[in-house]
């Protein structure tokens, strides 16, 4: 005896495509496959901007160094409105060697990092990835690559100028 749901609703099996194992393997392989051109994508754009950013007009940030407290970090963007950057001070003296400029844009998938000076590191929160904060090198995370340096230079005025 047929369930009545099956003569309402006939499938035609014969013409049903079944996903055999081959496929489901081929789509998670190809799957896997964008997912990690995706990946590959968005840290070299990320840091070939920076490379470029290399090559742009200074900027002059708008805090004199003497307002910038040990640890404190000032936001900026470098070499457009839509490269973010960071600068914190790792030094007592107030020199163009007691801070360190960096690209915020973290070089596994371009989430911002935070810096948290105390444990000498910048962090991204996206996917727990950790720079140095003298060096911007990766200490732990999937990022395979050093957060791009940003090089300044403080003005006869006391202002930091970054890039350039
Ligand atoms: S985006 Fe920073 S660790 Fe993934």
């Amino acid at each position: 005896m047929t369930e009545q749901w099956k003569e309402a609703y006939p499938i035609e099996t014969a013409t049903e495509e079944k996903l055999s194992r081959r496929k489901l393997l081929q789509s998670c392989a190809v799957g896997c496959g964008l997912l990690a051109i995706g990946e590959l994508t968005a840290s070299w754009v990320s840091r070939s901007r920076v490379q470029a950013a290399d090559k742009g007009t200074a900027v002059r940030l708008e805090k004199n160094v003497a307002d910038i407290r040990m640890h404190e970090a000032v936001l900026f963007s470098y070499p457009d409105e839509h490269s973010p950057c960071i600068v914190v001070r790792i030094g007592e003296e107030g020199g163009a060697q007691d801070f360190v400029a960096y690209s915020q844009k973290c070089t596994h998938l371009g989430c911002p990092v935070v810096p948290e000076p105390e444990q000498n590191r910048l962090y991204c929160p996206c996917h727990k990835g950790s720079f140095e904060l003298s060096t911007g090198k990766v200490l732990g995370g999937p990022p395979q690559h050093p957060l791009p340096r940003i090089g300044i230079r403080i003005t006869a005025d006391g202002y930091i100028e970054a890039g350039g």
